[in-house]
């Protein structure tokens, strides 16, 4: 199988930006499409403040960080990516806004054997793949977060997959961009995030009912289990807004109780306290 080199990424957000970072890393042109010219500008400024993070760190020589930039282009215009080989969608957890994202994908590319991929952490990859005239060629690509440090991709196939785009999807995501792959079933929450949100929402839970200090929850699972953050911190490094849209995702496919979204965090996300991107969730973040 030839390797990709012409990868498109849509949506600049948190995973969009960094599923971009790596990949330009790795050696492949990137095209990101952003829905507006102001937020493909803002997405750009994203990867390049990360990219600059690296060189200060010293993970990446500036002579990384620009060849990477070179490999990288932003547009507001869909209709850039019709020759991709790869696509890959990372706007936001919203059904309505993704479907279109399909609908819009599958009239302008061009290569008949292009793999089309969600980011989608709870909706249905056959929801999306039903939306396009090419259903065997979409599968769920699942990055976390940050992408450029986790090293899991759940990949999964939808009943509609083909072999081929599996294989293809597979060892993008291993040879070419380096990470692990676990296979995932198509059920709302994956493997993954079947385990972390009740985990995450029982955090919630617990000082929403005043029983427990955000601090000392996370301290808890940071010291007492090794975490490398605690369920609150990870919230505000998410996004509070995701962890919601994933937990309903996950409530309205299986209304089990536990994926419910307790209502602080509703009135967290309704004040626009939503982590570290808004600089304020369960903490305080300097802007
Ligand atoms: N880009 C590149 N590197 C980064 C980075 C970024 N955005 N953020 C951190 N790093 C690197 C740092 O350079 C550092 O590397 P070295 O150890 O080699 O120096 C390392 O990661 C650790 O970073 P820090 O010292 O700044 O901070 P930390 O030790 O507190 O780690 C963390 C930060 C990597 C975020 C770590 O706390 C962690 O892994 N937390 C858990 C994250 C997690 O669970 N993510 C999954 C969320 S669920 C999800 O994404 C899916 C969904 O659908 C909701």
């Amino acid at each position: 199988m030839p390797d990709i080199s012409r990868f498109g990424v849509i949506g600049c957000g948190l995973m969009g930006s960094g599923i971009a970072e790596v990949a330009a890393l790795r050696g492949l042109d990137v095209i990101v499409a952003e829905s507006t010219p102001e937020l493909a500008a803002a997405g750009r400024d994203r990867v390049a403040a990360s990219l600059d993070r690296g060189v200060l760190r010293g993970k990446l020589t500036g002579a990384d960080r620009d060849r990477a930039l070179a490999r990288l282009s932003f547009t507001h215009d869909l209709g850039k990516l019709a020759d991709r080989q790869f696509v890959i969608e990372a706007v936001a957890e919203r059904r309505e806004v993704k479907l279109e994202v399909f609908r819009q994908l599958d009239k302008v590319l061009t290569d008949p054997d292009v793999v089309l991929a969600t980011n989608t952490s709870s909706i249905p990859v056959v929801d999306l793949a039903v939306a396009t005239g090419r259903a065997s060629r979409v599968v769920g690509l699942h990055f976390f977060n940050p992408v450029p440090v986790q090293k899991l991709i759940e990949v999964i196939p939808a009943l509609t997959t083909s072999a081929d785009a599996l294989d293809r999807a597979r060892s993008f995501a291993t040879e070419q961009l380096g990470k692990e792959v676990i296979q995932a079933p198509d059920r709302s929450g994956f493997v993954v995030n079947a385990l972390l949100v009740p985990y995450l929402l029982a955090a919630v839970r617990m000082v929403e009912s005043g029983a427990a200090r955000p601090e000392d929850v996370d301290r808890g699972m940071e010291l007492g289990c090794a975490h490398p953050m605690g369920p609150l911190r990870l919230l505000d490094l998410i996004g509070l807004d995701t962890a919601q849209a994933v937990a309903e995702s996950m409530y309205e496919e299986f209304k089990e109780p536990l994926y419910a979204a307790p209502p602080l965090l509703q009135r967290m996300v309704a004040a626009g306290h939503l982590g570290r991107k808004s600089g304020r969730g369960f903490y305080a973040y300097d802007a």
